[in-house]
């Protein structure tokens, strides 16, 4: 049982007394589920799995002078204080993660945390009230290894400004165990046959996303994007959890970003003028994680604007919304949205509502765009798209890319088609192979292969993992230990190619939920998912914890395109993790030319049972970020379709910019395996001198659609730090504002509500 709270405010009185009523195990706010008046949170939450301990427990030691004070807002009814200076309190616990609670008011101070007699932050328990607020998380870190730890917090008694003696107090510690590591020795079975090819690869773990990782996108060279859904994450804003956040990708540390409308599943791509939008969601959580805590909005028809950002201290950085002003036509839950060659976006598919395995009542069979066209006669309302009812069920996040010749490839459950958007017709491509499933839940991955002007620019799919259990039948007869597909298919899209069909590989491991990651150099990175089961929680049986998946597979894998068949693979001498990544994974190329791993998080909301919220990153090198790079000291900002370039660039000693390649990348934007936009074109290099590359752009938005890149140069397989540059006149997509306006007249915000009266208040989605 958790301890019930109570706020003594008078204001929040009547919220407290119908709070008491609530005994739902995974609710923690201050007002009954079904209310939609914000009201005061405490972030004090005991996500299941994780063990609290009060001030009062015989484990905690204390040195000075403490003294208890009883309420029955504080947790457990009691809470230690000190105002004197050097007090300490100490406790031992074995875990990867710890958070310290306790109040903030006027007369609070600065600590010092120490974890295994190391100082590893000043925490500042100071906030400008007389009443203090009570169980808030002070403090927390959740990337230690599992083993015996110590925490420490003494009392400084010093806050500037101070003119007498601070208070620091314990409500109560929470430790978080962490799931179970995979024993490193697994690694045995793969480096017994190391070869020298994946020589030089590192792992290494550095930094917590504050907000779990379940959408993830580079917005500059300093920061990443993530996108969570409504859940009680540790990083906090306007006294809630938060769920989106900027993270620094050179010291490691987040920003909250304030969201408006629960963004669980949405999908998002920059739009040809760099801005970024985020698109759908799921209706408010009710008894979860309910709008009276959060004061979330039904996400379902959102489109989130994100204006480019590159500021360093990302201060500026916000998300805006307006479901007035700027939505979509119709609900959508699980939808892809990609960018398409005039540089607008093209939100494919998802479900009306929030639910699990897709179905004819709640499918969205249709496209939209953003911003909305008058296009076959829509007027800015959605275009039925025949191909998503017929791959129904198993067809949510459907895989989407935008070709060389500006149509659009998509791949859903067992079928493939290439879709002609200006003329609104489909192109069916023979169907994947062997009965393999591969988008949501039967989640594969897929990617664009590399373009070059070599084969003039043609086009080629990769689509990896994913399952062949029957869509058909119950959730209650599938298992998380069913084996999940070690299939890849490839197919050219051309003529040629299309009547080749499809060209079979096997992966050394069967994946569900892979992520694939192309490299600057070409290469494909596959990392992340499981041996067995599908995507989802609490769907299936054998569930563990409520993941629907297991035996997560934790060594990357790296797939050379242009190998022989057969020897295209390899995992050899490659790292493998000790971190489970299953449902809600993410993994992307940064900047800096390492892969930046995130997330895992099987469950309804945070909890820290196996397969817990995963909040560690991990950074997966490359051999060429331990190597001599190439780099480029100057790139234009903007780069016209066409025209010439220069780079200036710096060469490794001996290597002579003549053996240079230039690859102009999409970083995509990652979610649910789905990697949209994910891009690499070669450009093609007119001249070299020693120090100046002149490089062609791209050839036009059907070759790479207008809007943000990335440039890295690549010699004899290492490669530079990537650049941002803009490709195309960096305006927006044309507006077709009788399409907005028809949009705005003719269908409702929040239709998801208005169809149900109320949402449900059973969390279930
Ligand atoms: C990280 O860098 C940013 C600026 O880029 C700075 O504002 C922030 O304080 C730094 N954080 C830490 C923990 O060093
Ligand atoms: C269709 O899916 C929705 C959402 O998961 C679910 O509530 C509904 O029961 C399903 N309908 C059928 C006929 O399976
Ligand atoms: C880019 O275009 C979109 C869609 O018209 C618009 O909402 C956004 O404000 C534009 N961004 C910039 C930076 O002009």
């Amino acid at each position: 049982m958790q301890p019930i709270t109570i706020f003594l405010w008078a204001s929040l009185f009547l919220h407290s007394i119908t709070q008491a009523l609530c005994k739902e195990a995974a609710w923690n706010g201050h007002t009954t589920p079904g209310s939609t008046i914000p009201a005061p949170f405490t972030p004090y939450y005991v996500p299941p799995g994780a063990k609290s301990y009060d001030s009062t427990s015989p484990l905690i030691s204390y040195k000075g002078t403490w003294t208890d004070h009883y309420s029955t807002a504080y947790i457990g009814k009691s809470l230690r204080s000190t105002s004197e200076p050097n007090a300490e309190v100490s406790f031992s616990f074995t875990g990867t993660g710890i958070e310290w609670f306790g109040n903030t008011d006027k007369l609070h101070g600065l600590a010092i945390v120490l974890i295994d007699g190391k100082p590893v932050a000043e925490v500042d328990t100071y906030s400008d009230r007389v009443l203090p607020l009570k169980q808030q998380r002070l403090f927390w870190k959740f990337d230690l290894e599992l083993a015996p730890h110590i925490i420490k917090i003494v009392n400084t008694a010093k806050r500037p400004g101070a003119h007498r003696n601070t208070i620091i107090d314990l409500d109560a510690f929470i430790v978080t165990r962490g799931s179970p590591l995979i024993p490193r020795e697994l690694d045995r079975e793969y480096s017994a046959g190391f070869t020298k090819r994946n020589a030089g690869w590192t792992l290494n773990q550095q930094g917590t996303t504050g907000v779990h990782a379940m959408q993830l996108t580079i917005i500059s060279p300093k920061h990443a994007l993530i996108v969570d859904k409504v859940e009680h994450n540790p990083l906090t804003v306007d006294g809630h959890p938060a769920w989106a956040a900027l993270y620094n990708l050179e010291n490691n540390s987040v920003k909250p970003l304030r969201m408006k409308s629960n963004s669980f599943c949405a999908g998002g791509t920059f739009l040809g003028n760099g801005t970024l939008i985020n698109v759908g969601g799921n209706p408010v959580v009710e008894g979860y994680t309910s709008a009276a805590d959060f004061g979330d909005l039904d996400g379902l028809q959102s489109v989130r604007i994100f204006e480019p950002c590159e500021d360093d201290s990302v201060d500026s950085c916000e998300m805006y919304e307006n479901h007035d002003r700027i939505r979509m036509a119709s609900p959508r839950w699980y939808n892809t949205v990609i960018r398409i060659m005039d540089g607008s976006a093209m939100i494919i598919g998802g479900a009306k509502k929030g639910g699990w395995m897709n179905n004819a009542t709640v499918n969205n069979p249709t496209i939209e765009y953003y911003p909305p066209k008058n296009i076959h006669g829509s007027n800015g309302t959605p275009v039925n798209l025949p191909f998503l009812t017929k791959t129904l069920s198993s067809n949510l996040f459907p895989i989407a890319f935008s070709l060389p010749d500006g149509k659009v490839f998509m791949a859903a459950n067992q079928d493939a088609m290439i879709y002609d958007w200006e003329t609104n017709t489909e192109r069916y491509l023979p169907q994947l192979p062997n009965n393999v499933r591969v988008t949501y839940p039967m989640t594969g991955t897929a990617l664009l292969l590399p373009l070059s002007p070599d084969n003039n620019y043609a086009p080629e799919i990769l689509v990896c993992g994913g399952s062949t259990i029957d869509d058909k039948i119950p959730g209650y007869k599938m298992s998380s230990q069913t084996p999940a597909s070690s299939q890849c298919s490839r197919m050219v899209l051309d003529d040629l190619g299309i009547n080749a069909g499809w060209q079979v590989e096997y992966m050394p491991h069967a994946r569900v939920m892979p992520d694939a990651v192309l490299l600057p150099t070409g290469q494909v990175l596959i990392v992340n998912g499981g041996a067995t089961g599908i995507s989802g929680y609490g769907n299936v049986v054998e569930q563990v914890g409520a993941s629907n998946a297991d035996n997560p597979v934790l060594m990357p894998i790296l797939y050379y395109p242009s190998g022989a068949v057969g020897t295209r693979f390899s995992s050899t001498g490659m790292p493998s993790s000790p971190i489970p990544r299953l449902y809600h994974s993410v993994a992307t190329l940064t900047p800096s030319g390492s892969v930046m791993i995130a997330g895992s998080n099987p469950n309804l909301d945070r909890s820290e049972v196996k397969y817990g919220t995963e909040y560690r990153v991990e950074w997966l090198n490359p051999p060429y970020m331990s190597q001599d790079r190439p780099e480029i000291t100057h790139a234009p900002q903007r780069i016209d379709f066409g025209e010439n370039f220069k780079l200036d660039v710096k060469m490794p000693n001996g290597v002579n910019s003549k053996d240079v390649r230039v690859s102009l990348m999409d970083l995509g934007y990652v979610t649910h395996a789905v990697h949209a936009n994910s891009r690499l074109v070669y450009l093609t290099i007119v001249s070299s001198t020693n120090n100046v590359l002149t490089v062609q752009g791209p050839p036009s938005g059907n070759i790479y659609p207008p809007g943000p890149g990335w440039i890295y140069i690549v010699s004899n397989g290492v490669a530079s730090q990537g650049k941002k540059v803009m490709i195309g006149s960096g305006k927006g997509p044309e507006v077709d504002q009788a399409a907005v306006q028809n949009i705005l007249l003719n269908t409702a915000p929040n239709q998801y509500e208005m169809s149900n009266g109320k949402p449900k208040e059973d969390g279930s989605e």
